[in-house]
Order: structure tokens, then sequence, then C-alpha cells
């Protein structure tokens, strides 16, 4: 009896200490894996912040689209926004201790990430994404029918359309999709900024943790959307496009006109995207229709709002992703061979000269923005293309 107890005993203490060895063993496992994994990705993010962007040659600068006599406007002299509402505001002597918040916070965030990781965090799909495309009621026939026989089909759950008027014909055609912000159609800075406010907020209502928005001639290669956007995490704050600009802007500071401000923004031709967790952020400063008061007071156009609120006031970086593309780009030199990589396209007219993609496929008479072409290289087997 005594000696099968002793040998019982030793078996079970040999026991416990093998297990209490492969947890030790595991957990600096762990804590190796999550170091590693961390500093690769502050390596990754370091690129990606850098604020200087490749010089592209050969793209005709954009001037923002407001730096026209309403921006020069002195403060006081606008449409009844009081100059320094405290909407914008900076205290520069917090910036310190703001940046090591910001640090612990995205350090905090990481290990939730890589404890997700480890763990089964959902594979981003399609259905993660809230697609918003600003339009107006001019280019309903022109436009839209182009995106409705094309990318929408690929997208009709998560695509919304956001304009100035009831058209029951489009509504159907959408498939009850389309959304009438009440704004005006013209296209000035307050009916654009009203818009994307109107995108911003119907983004909140849903569960979706990603908002891209698109303009009405830009071609969305969904599943390209969906891989990009793979590569980034949503609980993370991003702000993922593309600056028409090599400079960062730099703007009259409103609330002390001695002084400038300067900040990327995504040029919102050529579509961008924004996490959840960034668009919380954004919240007390945009949500609410907040986001036209913000274009309202800095006089800028929707998409230079969008940079100013996320660069300037929350003071998270714009992520370039080259993938995106408007017509400030020239079409033309969009390397063919690699289309299905990108995410989004565009065409536009000067005159008489069309900036389009440079492929075969329909007839120009057919397809002068080349973009029914492009669906057609991208998925062969649709009944049209085949001419
Ligand atoms: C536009 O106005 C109508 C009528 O007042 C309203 O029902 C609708 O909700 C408004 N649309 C938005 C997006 O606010
Ligand atoms: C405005 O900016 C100038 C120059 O940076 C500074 O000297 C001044 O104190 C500022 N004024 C206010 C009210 O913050």
């Amino acid at each position: 009896m005594r000696a099968q107890d002793r040998t019982m005993r030793v078996k079970i203490r040999s026991l416990v200490q093998q297990v209490a060895l492969a947890c030790a063993a595991l957990t600096v496992c762990v804590l190796v894996f999550q170091n590693l994994a961390h500093s690769v990705r502050e390596a990754g993010e370091g690129e990606r912040a850098s604020p200087t962007f490749p010089v592209i040659h050969g793209w005709p600068e954009r001037a923002p689209r407001s730096l026209n006599r309403d921006y020069e406007l002195p403060a006081g002299v606008d449409n009844g926004v009081a100059a320094g509402e405290d909407d914008g505001s900076h205290d520069e002597g917090a910036g310190m201790e703001e940046e090591e918040e910001e640090e612990e916070e995205r350090r905090r965030g990481l290990l939730n990430t890589l404890v997700a990781t480890a763990t089964t965090k959902p594979a981003t799909t399609l259905d993660d994404i809230f697609i918003s495309v600003k339009t107006t009621k001019g280019f309903h026939k022109t436009r839209l029918d182009l995106i409705l026989k094309t990318w929408f089909t690929l997208a009709r759950q998560q695509t919304w359309f956001f304009t100035d008027t009831d058209d029951e014909d489009y509504q159907k055609k959408t498939g009850g999709h389309l959304v009438n912000t009440n704004c005006s159609a013209s296209h000035n800075r307050r009916a654009l900024c009203c818009k994307m406010a109107s995108e911003f907020d119907a983004f909140l209502q849903s569960d979706k943790r990603w908002w891209c928005h698109f303009d009405d001639d830009n071609y969305v290669n969904v599943l390209q959307l969906v891989r990009s956007l793979a590569e980034y995490d949503p609980l993370l704050d991003w702000y993922l496009g593309k600056p028409s600009i090599r400079a960062p802007l730099e703007i009259i500071n409103r609330d002390n006109v001695s002084q400038r401000i300067s900040f990327w923004f995504a040029t919102g031709g050529a579509g961008f995207c924004i996490s959840r967790s960034l668009g919380l952020k954004m919240i007390p400063i945009a949500g609410g229709g907040k986001f036209i008061s913000v274009g309202e007071k800095i006089r800028l156009p929707d998409d230079v709002t969008m940079g100013y609120i996320i660069e300037h006031i929350l003071r998270k970086k714009l992520t370039v992703v080259d993938e995106f593309h408007s017509h400030l780009e020239p079409m033309r030199f969009l390397n063919t061979d690699s289309l299905a990589r990108q995410v989004s396209f565009s065409y536009s007219q000067y005159g008489s000269e069309m900036n389009v993609l440079p492929i075969d496929g329909l007839q120009s008479r057919l397809d002068p923005t080349r973009l029914l072409s492009l669906h057609c290289l991208l998925f062969p087997s649709i009944s049209y293309c085949a001419t």
C-alpha cells in the first residue's frame, strides 16, 4: 500500500512538473512572438507614416478646388459661421503627452490584435465594407447606369448612392440603395460637404468595419478593394487613400490668422477608406452633420475637410495606397498588366481629349469611358463583353 502510494505521488509530481515546464515554454514563445510581431508591425508603420511621398512625374498637380476667392475671404466675412468657433483649436503644448498616450494606445491595440490573431480573427470580407458613392441628379443617367452595369453587380448589398433628389427609377435600379441627402444639387463646397456628412453618418449607423467613399465617375475593383483592406486592422485607426498634390496642403489657421496649418488629404475623386476605429474618434468633431460646419469654417471642399479633421485635429496620418486612381492622373500611364491589382479607376474629358484607360475592348462609340471594357477585361465571361 505504502509503496504504491509513494509511486503514485512521484508520478503525479513528475506530471505536474512536466505541465509546468510546457506552460513556461509556451509563455516564452508567445512573448517572443508578440515582440517580434510588434517590431515588424512598427517598422511597417514607420514606412507608411513617412511624411514624404514619392514624386510622381507627369501628374497635373491639383490645386484644391476651393483655393479661390471664397477661401481667401477674411474670417468673419463668411456665411454666418462665427470665426474661432471652437472645434479645431489645438493646444500644441499637449502634443508630447498626447503622442505618448497614442503610442500606449497603439501598443494595447496591437496586443489585442495579436490575441485576436492567435485565436480566430475573422478575415476581412466584402460584407465588412460600407461603400458610398457621391452623385447628383444630373448624373444618374449618364454615370450611374455605367456603375450599375459593371462593379455594382459585385457589391449590391454594400454599395449606397448619395444624391440630392428622389428618383423612383434609380431607387428601383439600385435595389433601394439611393439616398436622398436633401443637400443642394450644386457643385459648391457646402453641397459637397453636406453629402460627405450624410455618407459619414450613414456609415456610423451601419455596423461595418470600413467606410469607403467613391465618386460616381469611379470604377471600383471590388475584389482588390477587399484584398487591400484585409492588410489593415479595422480596430486600429486607418485613413487610406492617395493625395493628388506633391506637398502637404498649407492653409491659414482660422483660429489664429498669423499661423499656417499643413496636412495631407486623400483626393476624393480616387476614393478613400476609413476604419471604424477612426470613424468613432471623428464623431465629436464630424458626427451628426457637424462635418458641414468644419468645412464652412476652413472653407475647403469635402475631401480637404476630411484630411483637416483626421490629420490636423485628430493627428492621425494618411496612409498612401497607390492603387487608388482619380481622373487627376493621366489614365494612359497606368500599367495595363496590373489593372487587376488596382482598387479604383476614373475617366474625364478635357475639351475633345479623353483621359481614359488605354485598353482595347468595346468600340469607343459604345464605351467612351473604357470602363465597360475594363470590366470585360476583369470578368471576360459577362454577356455584353462578347462582341
Ligand atoms: C430628407 O428629407 C426627407 C423629408 O423630410 C426625410 O424623410 C429624409 O430622411 C431626409 N434624408 C436624409 C438623408 O436625411
Ligand atoms: C498667434 O500666433 C502667433 C505666431 O505664432 C503667436 O505669437 C500668438 O501668440 C498667437 N495668438 C494667439 C491668440 O494664440
